[in-house]
């Protein structure tokens, strides 16, 4: 064969071929190391799963007061309000509110009774006081935050600042007349 004539290729693998070959398995298996822990970490585990919902009973809260349970490691105030608190909330006109919102959107329909909320104030998270008639509850008649003085009514909403958001209303549904869940809006019968 002379000069410059071209060769046939060859096609037995070279050296170059197994390094890049090598390279390339070792690339995969990495990959599959990698990700492994970081799909593990995306499921819950069983006990956050347990912890999503609570079931609570209402009986043993007395009407004007209010307990604390914890969801998700947050403080949830349950209130049985008074006939007379259920009016205050229903009557205060939205254009005094400084986050509006009406008192109906709040409370599930047919138990009005009932208000759910964090019990987190939205200025910088304190636990306000009120559960308890005995605590300082603030003109509006909720409750009072120790840290600034912020005070929420009887749906929960802000009326005095700092605090610029009402309190928030965690998911729940009735499971009956005495029981609710929070953690879901919806309840599956099965
Ligand atoms: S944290 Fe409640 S008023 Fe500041």
């Amino acid at each position: 064969m002379t000069e410059g004539t071209l060769k046939p290729q060859s096609h037995k693998p070279t050296r170059r071929d197994f390094l890049l070959l090598t390279a390339s398995a070792v690339g995969a298996v990495g990959t599959a190391y990698f990700t492994w822990p970081f799909i593990d970490s995306m499921n819950p585990a069983a006990d956050i799963l347990a912890q999503s919902t609570i079931d609570v009973d209402l009986t043993p809260i007395p009407e004007g007061q209010a307990i604390t349970v914890v969801w998700r490691g947050k403080p949830i105030f349950v209130r049985k309000r008074t006939a007379e608190e259920i009016r205050a909330a229903e009557q205060t006109p939205l254009s005094e509110l400084i986050d509006p919102e009406a008192d109906q959107a709040r409370v599930k329909k047919g138990h009005d009774q009932w208000l759910i909320v964090v019990g987190i104030c939205t200025h910088l998270g304190c636990i306000p006081t009120g559960n308890k008639p005995t605590q300082n509850r603030g003109k509006y008649g909720g409750w009072s935050c120790p840290c600034h003085g912020s005070l929420y009514d009887t749906s929960g909403r802000v009326r005095h600042g700092p605090a610029p958001l009402n309190l928030s209303v965690p998911p729940y549904a009735f499971l009956s007349e005495t029981h609710i869940r929070i953690g879901t809006d919806e309840v599956t019968h099965g």
